[in-house]
């Protein structure tokens, strides 16, 4: 199918080539993106900050929405300090840059997001990667590597394949000297007590954690942060240029940001409701014979052989009003493969719609 040009959407649907379809793609997962306490945040902060602050945060762009959003969100995740950058992706590379100093060598999940990897590597770290999610495999490379300086580097939950790291094993596989990066953009919103997080998860609370996340999936918005001590975020605000050389998400997006919390904290039941979802969708997959990973995240992704096979179903959905999509990624065995996610705005009768009609699309 290719690029989507997607002309309008909800948390449920989206408007293609004038048709409404039923959705269940991307990572809206609580459908923050389209609350509307934060669409009213956005435009009540671009009639006070105007649309951009055309400059950087450390020169003329520092705003106090950009310093609230940073203390509201180190607080909802359970860490110290939290600092902005532009993106997820950016924040990968804003914290690398401050590594050198005292890591020589990253071990990494093997299916780490791809900035993970571009973020080490341009910084000047050794990249060794470990068997996806086996913190066994990880403490051996620890203990080869330790005398050089050795930090963890895991997604916390696996966009490509839903996956949960086990990120308490790799925490205990850590020096006392060592650091675990976890990168948290799907765990955000998803994993732990009203959406915290992966480390909340697994009640990791440690000095040697740091978190990198997006503020562009879960949260709805747009932007990126890293969380953790005080003394390493003000390395990464005095030291990297990633963050001191750019400029930040714009004030609107970051009151933006601020309402989705307040909206994830007022709601705990938003969670209640995407997890009621992820198990229905889960359990309505395993029974349709699909291979399912993991069972606590909305995403879901398999593979139909042949790869063929996969664009008919699509199509198929596609016909009868639904999108499933089929996306390439890299992540996981296969190239092509669907990547059905849930929200907790779909209905259950929502959800048996889209199952059925799979079921009927895989056996015409
Ligand atoms: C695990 C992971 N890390 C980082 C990123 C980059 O985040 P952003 O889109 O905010 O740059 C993504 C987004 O695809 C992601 O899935």
């Amino acid at each position: 199918m290719g690029r989507i040009p997607i002309q309008a959407s909800s948390a449920t649907s989206v408007t293609i080539e004038g048709r409404e379809l039923l959705a269940f793609g991307g990572c809206n997962y609580v459908g923050l993106a389209h609350h509307p306490d934060v669409r009213m945040a956005l435009r009540e902060s671009v009639e006070v900050l105007g649309l951009s602050t055309t400059a950087s945060r450390e020169t003329t762009g520092n705003t106090t929405t950009h310093e609230a959003l940073e203390r509201e969100l180190a607080a909802f995740m359970g860490f110290e300090s939290a600092i902005l950058t532009p993106e997820g992706y950016t924040a990968n590379m804003a914290l690398a840059q401050t590594l050198t100093e005292e890591f020589a060598v990253a071990i990494v999940d093997a299916r780490s997001h791809r900035s993970v990897t571009h973020a080490l590597t341009a910084a000047g770290l050794s990249v060794i990667l470990f068997e996806h999610l086996n913190a066994s495999k990880a403490a051996e490379l620890v203990a080869q590597h330790s005398d050089r300086g050795v930090v963890i580097y895991t997604d916390g939950v696996f966009a490509a394949d839903g996956s949960v790291a086990p990120v308490d094993r790799l925490l205990s596989a850590l020096p006392s000297h060592g650091l675990l990066v976890v990168d948290d953009c799907h765990g955000l919103c998803v994993m732990g007590p009203g959406g915290r997080g992966t480390c909340r998860h697994f009640g990791v609370s440690d000095d040697r954690v740091c978190v990198t996340t997006t503020l562009g999936k879960g949260l709805g918005c747009y932007g990126g942060a890293i969380l953790g001590p005080k003394s390493r975020i003000q390395r990464v605000q005095q030291e990297s240029g990633v963050y001191r050389g750019t400029t930040p998400v714009p004030p609107p997006i970051a009151l933006a940001a601020r309402a989705a919390l307040r909206v994830l904290e007022r709601e705990p039941s938003l969670i209640d409701r995407l997890r009621a979802n992820t198990d229905q969708m889960r359990a309505g997959l395993i029974a349709l014979g699909l291979p399912i990973l993991g069972d606590r995240v909305p995403i879901f992704t398999f593979a139909l052989e042949p790869e063929s096979r996969m664009d008919v179903v699509q199509s198929r959905l596609f016909d009868e009003g639904l999108l499933a999509p089929v996306i390439e990624y890299p992540g996981t065995a296969h190239s092509r493969f669907f990547r059905i996610t849930v929200t907790a705005h779909h209905s259950h009768a929502q959800i048996d719609r889209l199952l059925a009609a799979l079921r009927g699309a895989m056996n015409p």
